[in-house]
């Protein structure tokens, strides 16, 4: 049975961060809703140029979009022995579209570890976030900087800020998040299937912490 581990928590607590290192150690693939929407737009696909309407303001795409766009990812091959979820489920609706999803798949959530940060903190991640324009491989300025400012140390390729971490949009990601995606760490709660992660650790804290909690 496929094993499925849901990343959960707020815009800058360190998802992406996290789902990179532990998709590297527990040979799962990595699911980014928010990469595959990032894709999209670069390509200019009638998805990317749909979905990026929403993120520029903070929304969220909408449920129908977002739901077979990852019904179409998790069916590939290299998701059969499961997947890190990063930034997907974010409303109800979404996370009940998941559970039928994996049953239809032979799968299962196996657990959501929820990375708990303050706002304050996620304000000065996002502010100093740095993101690879070719994998979307992750850096901060001062929490995770690239050896070479500007260049991303495992591709070369150039590093950007996302236009959606301007102060403004953070804010109306962050009360988003608070409205539509909060619900589901009582859900998961209630399931038996959360964990809560100390996401104001370091880097490396958090990975220990959450390799040990998902293994
Ligand atoms: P998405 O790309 O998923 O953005 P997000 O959820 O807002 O999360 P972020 O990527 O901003 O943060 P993160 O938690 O991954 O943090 P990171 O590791 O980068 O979504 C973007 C948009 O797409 C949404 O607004 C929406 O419009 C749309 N979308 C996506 N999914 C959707 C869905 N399911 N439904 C509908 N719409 C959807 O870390 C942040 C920074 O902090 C980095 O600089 C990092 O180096 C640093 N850092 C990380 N951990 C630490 C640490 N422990 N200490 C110090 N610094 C740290």
């Amino acid at each position: 049975m496929g094993k499925y581990i849901v990343l959960l928590g707020p815009p800058g607590a360190g998802k992406g961060t996290q789902a990179e290192v532990l998709s590297e150690k527990t040979g799962l693939a990595h699911i980014s809703s928010g990469d595959i929407f990032r894709e999209n737009l670069k390509a200019q696909t009638e998805l990317g140029i749909l979905a990026q309407s929403f993120m520029n303001r903070g929304e969220l795409v909408p449920d129908d979009v977002t739901i077979a766009m990852i019904r179409e990812r998790l069916g590939r091959p290299d998701c059969s022995a499961g997947a890190i979820l990063d930034g997907f489920p974010r409303t109800p609706a979404q996370a009940e579209a998941l559970d039928k999803m994996l049953h239809e798949l032979d799968g299962k959530v196996a657990s959501v570890p929820y990375i708990s940060v303050p706002t304050s903190i996620l304000i000065e991640r996002l502010s100093g976030r740095w993101t690879c324009r070719a994998q979307g491989h992750i850096y901060h300025s001062l929490y995770n900087p690239p050896k070479i400012l500007g260049v991303c140390d495992e591709d070369g390729s150039e590093l950007y800020q996302r236009e959606d971490d301007q102060p403004a949009t953070v804010e109306r990601r962050i009360r988003v998040y608070f409205e539509q995606t909060s619900p589901l760490i009582d859900h998961y709660r209630k399931a038996g299937l959360l964990i809560e992660i100390d996401g104001t650790q370091s880097i490396e804290q958090v990975t220990t912490t959450l390799l040990a909690a998902v293994n």
